[in-house]
């Protein structure tokens, strides 16, 4: 039987696995926030990161997951418990940290809802590990070493899978997912700025399109 946290890294890789890509997304107007997430689903990408950087980005987590079917809402930008208790009360089914401090490990032991804390370092993925980590975000990436440094850690942490994310574009995202110990990337490629107070979802829909038919190679 796995225990509670094997059940919500067995949760984590559900998501991730959606598609190649997580779409990771700031919002700062929150009607922009369902017909957005209504664009990603629809060009298949539905694993949705809304970074809480702005003042809505809570109110666009409650929005997306009571009215869009098919979506999987996350948060991201958690850096404190606090964060992690508010994405909880919001209805995120998933929480996304760019690094791991102690209070987080504690804090997300204590809660139901799934984590994937960052990780730059050999050190910061081990620490993770021996909390029985699996799944992390590997946050920056393409500024931490990209690709080169992913595969130089396949072979000494042969137990761990990222998420690569943070300079990621959908020309670089294939080299990424060829590397055995990638799982997924994530990026802020499918939701510019410009297009979402636009409102531009079509624009959006073809960008996720094409994230969701990214092959490694
Ligand atoms: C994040 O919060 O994960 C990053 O800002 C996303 O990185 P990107 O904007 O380079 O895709």
């Amino acid at each position: 039987m796995p225990n509670a946290l094997e059940k919500k890294q067995l949760d984590i890789e559900t998501t991730l696995k959606l598609a190649p890509v997580v779409a990771v997304v700031v919002i700062d107007d929150v009607a922009a926030a369902v017909p957005l997430a209504h664009a990603l689903v629809a060009g298949g990408i539905r694993a949705i990161e809304v970074t809480l950087r702005t003042k809505v980005a809570l109110d666009a987590i409650r929005a997306i997951a009571a009215e869009v079917e098919g979506a999987v809402v996350g948060s991201g930008t958690v850096l404190t418990p606090d964060d992690l208790k508010a994405s909880e009360r919001a209805g995120a089914r998933f929480a996304v940290s760019p690094g791991c401090t102690p209070r987080l490990v504690e804090a997300a032991a204590a809660s139901a809802l799934p984590w994937l804390p960052g990780a730059a370092t050999a050190s910061e993925a081990m620490f993770m590990y021996e909390h029985g980590y699996r799944y992390m975000k590997f946050f920056p990436a393409v500024p931490a070493g990209g690709i080169a440094l992913l595969r130089a850690w396949a072979a000494p942490l042969p137990g761990i899978k990222f998420c690569p994310t943070g300079g990621i574009t959908p020309l670089s995202a294939p080299d990424f997912l060829a590397s055995p110990n990638v799982v997924c990337v994530g990026g802020s490629w499918l939701s510019p700025a410009n297009l979402l107070r636009e409102g531009s979802w079509a624009k959006v829909e073809d960008l996720a399109r094409a994230a969701a038919a990214l092959k490694p190679e």
